[in-house]
């Protein structure tokens, strides 16, 4: 089921009556990127994903984004829904949003999965690297970004033997607006670092990691877990950074043998 909350385009599987779970999506992809995990886990829990403003089916608008208005549109459906502490679960980007959005209203969530994401800020070379992007944007078009960004992103046995969804995640992605790919990235670059706050974390955690992942690799993400109390950290064999699309089978078995001991 589709609806459009606050101009989004969010997207509903299985019973609302269940824990609902509100995933995430990594730039820059849609919520598709979460059907493996919605396919499975839809029979026991509430699933809601949404197309983060800019990308996907949802509107650009006029393209300016901060984390912050990022936040401000999870909040959102979160109220709307009336979802009642839904487990939080973001990749990457998703994971920005998801831990900015634990710093902000932490009482809003009843545990939180983070995926191949880290809770540093841009420094400066990540700065001028999105700054980088928007001049490529700007002259070349949106799908040679695209195809270079996507490429770094999957681990090497991904592209080798799943090319044709692979090269499908390219198009898809390069259709999107330039304006919102464009958004999101300066969205990312003027975050705020919530290293800070990981301490500060008082619910049920699990962290997961690609052994391949080439952005967020598994000696950060290992160091975010070791800052939040009790946390879980699983890494993910032959994966990249997009570890629920490469290897759904073991993020899988992590998320459910994590919620089943909620
Ligand atoms: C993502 O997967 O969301 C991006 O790699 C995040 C980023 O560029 O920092």
């Amino acid at each position: 089921m589709k609806e459009t909350i606050s101009g989004l385009s969010v997207y509903f599987e299985g019973n609302s009556k269940n824990k609902s779970i509100i995933f995430l999506h990594g730039f820059p992809y849609d919520h598709t990127m979460w059907k493996s995990q919605i396919d499975e886990l839809n029979e026991k829990y509430f699933c809601v994903t949404y197309d983060i403003r800019g990308l996907g089916e949802s509107p650009v608008g006029d393209g300016q984004y901060t984390m912050e208005s990022f936040v401000d549109d999870l909040e959102a459906i979160i109220d709307q829904q009336k979802l009642d502490k839904p487990i939080l679960c973001g990749l990457s980007m998703g994971g920005y949003i998801g831990l900015r959005a634990l710093e902000r209203f932490d009482e809003k969530f009843s545990a939180v999965i983070l995926c191949d994401t880290r809770a540093d800020a841009d420094g400066n070379e990540g700065k001028l690297k999105r700054a980088a992007a928007i001049k490529r944007i700007n002259t070349e078009g949106l799908a040679p970004f695209a195809k270079d960004f996507i490429t770094n992103c999957f681990g090497d046995d991904y592209k080798q033997n799943n090319k044709d969804d692979f090269e499908k995640r390219i198009v898809k992605s390069s259709s999107f607006d330039p304006a919102g790919v464009k958004g999101s990235l300066i969205a990312m670059l003027g975050r705020n670092d919530t290293t800070e706050y990981l301490s500060k974390i008082k619910i049920p955690a699990l962290v997961i990691c690609g052994e391949f992942d080439a952005l967020t690799p598994p000696a950060v993400m290992k160091s975010l877990a070791g800052k939040i109390n009790g946390a879980g950290f699983v890494v993910i064999k032959n994966s990249g950074h997009m570890s629920p699309i490469e290897n759904p089978k073991e993020v899988n078995e992590a998320i459910t043998k994590f919620l089943t001991r909620l």
